[in-house]
Formats: structure tokens, sequence, C-alpha cells
């Protein structure tokens, strides 16, 4: 992630609008159907082949052509030495939106883009982009369409391997941990994130600990000024980058792009996107912002020309992109936007929102009622005692009574591009209970980035977890005891299909300046 990153684009006169989009009006050609990886591989789709036969030629593409596969991975973003060499190339790369609530807009144009141009270099004119339905418990490890041949992994870890770029298949050319690429971990529960991000009723918020409340995550000025981890990028989004990206590509932006399963994971975010909206339930983007629907998107399309898209120009993929997913029903008609309008969360809580474990109702101003000194987690568990803030008005105790809603908020937290993925708990201090899981901290890009024109001061980061649930499960635990309440931050460890457990390491651990316990 660079250091700077330049005001994002405001239009240009260079920049034509996207005149050749595939509008489709009532009557005309079906959408195109993007399908279930899954079902292609069963039937040996020929889709398969030809994703191989234009990646094959886009990685043969000069990293200045701007079809190139190099070229449109950089869009995402690039390592800053290899943005050195292309200062020329600049203001195309590097403009992925993350931590705000331009994350799924951007993306579905991102990937639209990079469609036709997949569609072209295979010479397949029905070529359509897979995605990956990871929320199939049967498909929560690397899709095999994208590994390499037996004899070009290693048997051991520490063997050497022969070199990635060498593979025959061009899907597997891409780094990956020799635990994913031989299928022996997987994604783990992503199916229960997927289901409690579904569940999630608003889009947009703007407050950042409300966050992960927001399906689409966090108002910002503009898609490069991060704010906080939203709904479904968090999980089930970041959660997949970082364990497919566990020493390998997927794990950081500034590499992910690389990694031809990259755009398959994106194509199921954008799928589950769609299966949320539903605008008679108010589950509709923020139509009514200007600076979402309006912020200009600057790609390339096939023919290598610039081409500007808005969110306001993509919001019904089958009539204004002209595609479905094959669980979507085709639609005769545009989809009818106006719902009842409550697309965004005020400052406060969502009134009534189904959040992330939250009971409805408790919405009264949020106290502070126990908070740690400075963590770092320097251990695969860091087990971390909190005490009432000094002159507080609110003893701990108080928390005992039910039903409130209560937060777990990490503040300051700092963390490499390359931490790898962390879980927290509530656990019960000297008693048996089981500890329990409030939430998953899968930092992709790291935390609390240096720069954005903060005069080099680390940007001030916040996560939140919702932990009424967690803290009711504890109460009714044996030798519950509010003071004996800790936050639990544990590395997630692996289960290996061949036996026993695969633990990253974690050679910079983040720091976190402060946890507190939030009542409200
Ligand atoms: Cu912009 Cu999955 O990343």
């Amino acid at each position: 992630m660079k250091l700077t990153r330049r005001a994002f684009a405001s239009g240009g006169a260079a920049f034509a609008a996207a005149a050749s989009l595939p509008n489709r009006s009532f009557g005309q050609s079906a959408p195109r159907v993007r399908r279930s990886i899954n079902a292609l591989i069963k039937e040996k789709s020929p889709i398969i082949e030809s994703y191989r036969r234009a990646v094959d030629v886009m990685m043969n593409r000069d990293v200045t052509d701007k079809t190139s596969w190099w070229f449109l991975a950089n869009m995402h973003d690039v390592p800053e030495q290899e943005q050195a060499q292309h200062k020329s190339l600049q203001s195309y790369w590097s403009q992925c939106p993350h931590k705000n609530y331009f994350f799924l807009s951007w993306h579905r144009a991102y990937l639209h883009f990079f469609e036709r141009i997949v569609r072209k270099a295979s010479g397949d004119p029905d070529f359509s982009l897979p995605y990956w339905g990871y929320e199939d418990p049967l498909q929560a490890s690397l899709p095999t369409a994208f590994l390499p041949d037996d004899d070009e992994l290693p048997k051991k870890p520490d063997d050497e391997a022969p070199p990635i770029m060498k593979r025959r298949n061009p899907l597997a050319r891409a780094k990956r941990l020799l635990h994913v690429e031989r299928r022996w971990i997987g994604l783990g529960d992503v199916a229960r994130e997927v289901k409690a991000t579904l569940a999630l009723d608003h889009f947009a918020t703007g407050d950042e600990l409300e966050a992960q409340n927001a399906f689409g995550g966090m108002r910002t000025k503009d898609p490069l000024t991060p704010g906080a981890t939203g709904g479904v990028e968090g999980a089930p989004h970041n959660l997949v980058h970082k364990t497919i990206g566990l020493q390998g590509d997927m794990g950081s932006p500034e590499t992910a792009a690389r990694d031809p399963v990259f755009w398959l994971h994106h194509a199921n975010v954008d799928r589950l996107w769609v299966k949320w909206t539903d605008p008679a339930r108010g589950r509709l983007p923020p139509l009514d912002d200007d600076v979402w629907m309006n912020t200009k998107f600057r790609f390339v399309d096939e023919d290598g020309q610039d081409r500007v898209l808005t969110a306001a120009e993509i919001l019904d993929n089958q009539f204004d992109l002209g595609y479905r997913y094959d669980d979507e029903p085709q639609r005769p008609q545009k989809l009818d936007l106006k719902g009842p309008a409550v697309a965004i969360v005020p400052g406060g809580p969502p009134g009534g929102a189904l959040a992330r474990g939250r009971p409805p109702g408790a919405a009264s101003a949020p106290v502070v009622v126990a908070r740690s000194p400075q963590v770092r987690l320097s251990q695969r568990e860091s087990r971390i005692a909190l005490a009432a803030p000094v002159g507080s008005a609110q003893p701990q105790g108080r928390l005992a009574v039910l039903p409130q809603r209560l937060r777990v908020v990490l503040r300051n937290v700092i963390a490499s591009d390359r931490t790898p993925p962390y879980d927290v708990f509530l656990v019960l201090d000297g008693a048996s209970a089981a500890p329990v899981r409030v939430g998953a901290l899968d930092l992709f890009g790291g935390a609390g980035h240096l720069g954005h024109g903060q005069g080099g001061r680390p940007d001030v980061e916040v996560i939140a977890f919702e932990a009424s649930d967690a803290l009711a499960q504890l109460q009714s635990a044996p030798g519950f005891a509010m003071d004996r309440v800790r936050v639990s931050i544990v590395r997630r460890a692996f289960q290996s299909a061949v036996g026993g457990e695969f633990l990253p390491q974690d050679p910079d651990p983040p720091r976190i300046g402060s946890i507190e316990l939030l009542r409200s």
C-alpha cells in the first residue's frame, strides 16, 4: 500500500463515458449467466478452458499494455517499487476502495471490464466470469481448476518447487501456500459469516462503531479514504483473502488480483450483494447519497480505451451490465429501486436492525465500562484483562444487568499487511466455561496505515464487535462474575486434511492501543 495515494479523480475530459455498455432494454437479449465454478468443473465446461486461455494470453502481455494481466491487477493495488518503475501509469493504479462503502460498487465495475477483457482475449464470445460459492461447505477450499499439476508441487512445505510462471495451468500461476494448493486447509466456517452478513439490514453507516453492521460499509468522502471495515467486506471477503492468501498473493491488496482466483472470489462477493438487495424490505444501496452514486471510477475496456463508470450506472446487474448469476432469476424488468428509503444508518445504532448478535432495541448512549492498556499480540493467545476507567461512575458490575448491548472495541489498531488471521473471544478467567467468539480479525491490507495526509502519523483504526450474545452466554456459565470477563485474541489455526493443524507464524504481531467494553 502506498504512503501517498493521490486524491480520487473527479472526472476529467480524457475519460469518455462508458458508451458501449450493453444496455439491455425490455424484450432484448437475455443477460449472460455467471455460473458456479463447481458446476463448471463437474461438467468440464469449455468456460474453464476459455479462462485458462485468456489468463495465459494476458499474462504474456507487457505490464504497459492496458489489457495485460499485470496492468489490471495493478489497478487494484501494486507494490510500491513496481509502481515507481511506471510513473506514467500511476493514475490508473492502486484504486481499490477498502474500509468504506465504495467497496461493492467499485469492485463490481472492475469485474465488469475485466470480464470483457477476458472474453476478448479468450476468443470465446460466450465467456462469463464464474463465481466461487464458498458458502457451500463442500466448496470451502481452493477450486480444483486452480491447482497446479501434481509434479509441479513440492511434496513437503520446505522442498523446492518449480517456478510458478512455468506451471502448465495458467490458473495456478500465483503465489500460494503449499497447504492451500494441496487443499490441506480451507476456509473453515465461512458459511456462518455469509449467513450473518446476509442478515444485515442496512447498506451504509457514518459511524465506525457500526461499520460491521452495515452490509456495504462505512461512508467516507471518496474511495481512497478508509473508514472502518464493513459487513460483507470483513467477512466473508477479508477472511477469504487472508486464508487463501496465507503467505501468498491473495493475502495483500497489492498482489491479490494477480491470483486468477481473486476474480471468482469477487464474483461471489458481487453475487452476495445481488442476493442481499431487496427493495421491498428497504435493502437498497444509498440512492440518495450523491457521493456514493456519482463518484467516477476509471477503468479500461477490452480495446484499451479509457472508461468511466459510476455506481448509479451499475445498480442493476441485469439491465445495466447484462449479466446475472445462475441462482438469480432473470427479471423481466429493471430493478425497481423505489423501496422504503432507509438505506443509510444514521450516526447512532440502526433502529431495529438485525445486527450481528445485537439485541434489538438497546440504543442508549454508549458508555465505556472497562478498558485495557496497550496490547501487543505476541503470543498465540493474548488474554486481556480490562478495568473500569478511573473515576468511572459506571462500575463494571453494572454490566451484569441485561438486556443491554455490549460491544468489544479495539482502538488504534496497527497491523502489518502480512498479519495472519486472528479471532476475538470473550472468556471467563479461572472458570471452565468455553470462550465465546465475537468475531474474526482478518486484517486485509493491515491496519492503521501511515500516511493518508495525516503528516506521517498512523491512522486511527477502530474495529468494533457485537458481544451482547457472548456476554449472555457467559453469564449463564458457572462461576460468572463480571470482573472475571477477559477479551481473548487468538491467532487462528487451520485444521489440516492430513491431520493436525497449521498455525501461521506472526513475526510482526498487531498492536492495539486499547480494548474497551462498550455498553449501550
Ligand atoms: Cu479490493 Cu478482495 O479486494
